[in-house]
């Protein structure tokens, strides 16, 4: 991603109720932040936002936290919030390789969206569907971890499918070809908007490993 200095975007972001500013003094009491016991969904690379807060908003009993490393990208989702009020919504403004520090046994599930797709070998650790994130993942989750992926990349995709395989997730959904697939549920991020109105096909895989088995 391209990405333009935005001047203030930290201040602002500091300054916002909707972002917590130090995750790792919240690691196993986030419950405590939305002040229930529901669930909480995890959208990681959130970019500007579009997809988690409409998904906050439709889920009214299900809490959401969004993960982006860039300020000048976070900001925008900051500013969508301006004249809202969504009290089951949260940002965190850091690289998710740190996630492990800052949650532990308390998540429900996770959104991987749209990845950034690191075309070369020798940046595939950053893939968000990487060996590497996948193991970060899996201490962060309450019960038996649960992904859902959606891409234009199929590139991306397959090689997601294989390490998630590879990493004991079984298959539960998928389609290659989602806005085509009858579903009517669908909420678009940023990038599928773009990417779909140019003709891109859309995939979706939703998985989940069952810690129970695997790990006896
Ligand atoms: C291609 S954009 C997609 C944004 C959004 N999910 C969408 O679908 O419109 C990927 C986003 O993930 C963020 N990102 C990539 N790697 C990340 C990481 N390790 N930690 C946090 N954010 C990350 C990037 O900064 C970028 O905003």
């Amino acid at each position: 991603m391209r990405l333009r200095k935005v001047k203030g975007a930290k201040e602002v972001i500091l300054k916002s109720d909707y972002v917590i500013n130090d995750p790792r003094l919240f690691k196993g009491k986030y419950k405590k932040i939305f002040n229930n016991e529901n669930p909480i969904h995890l959208e990681i690379g959130t970019g500007k936002g579009k997809f988690i807060i409409e998904k906050a908003m439709n889920n009214p009993s299900i809490n959401y936290i969004g993960i982006e490393k860039y300020d000048s990208v976070l900001i925008r989702a900051i500013e969508k919030l301006e004249n809202l009020s969504v009290p089951n919504l949260r940002f965190i403004n850091e690289d998710a390789i740190n996630i492990e520090l800052f949650f532990e046994s308390e998540i429900d599930l996770i959104y991987l969206n749209f990845s950034d797709p690191w075309p070369k070998v020798r940046h595939a650790h950053r893939r968000l569907t990487s060996d590497r994130f996948l193991k970060r993942y899996e201490p962060i989750f309450l019960a038996n971890p649960h992904i859902i992926i959606k891409t234009d990349n199929q590139s991306l995709f397959e090689y997601s499918l294989k390490s998630l395989v590879g990493n004991d997730y079984k298959i539960i959904d998928l389609s290659l070809d989602l806005h085509n697939s009858g579903i009517s549920d669908n909420i678009m991020t940023e990038y599928e908007e773009k990417f779909s109105s140019m003709g891109a096909t859309i995939y979706m895989v939703e998985v989940v490993r069952n810690r129970h088995l695997i790990d006896e």
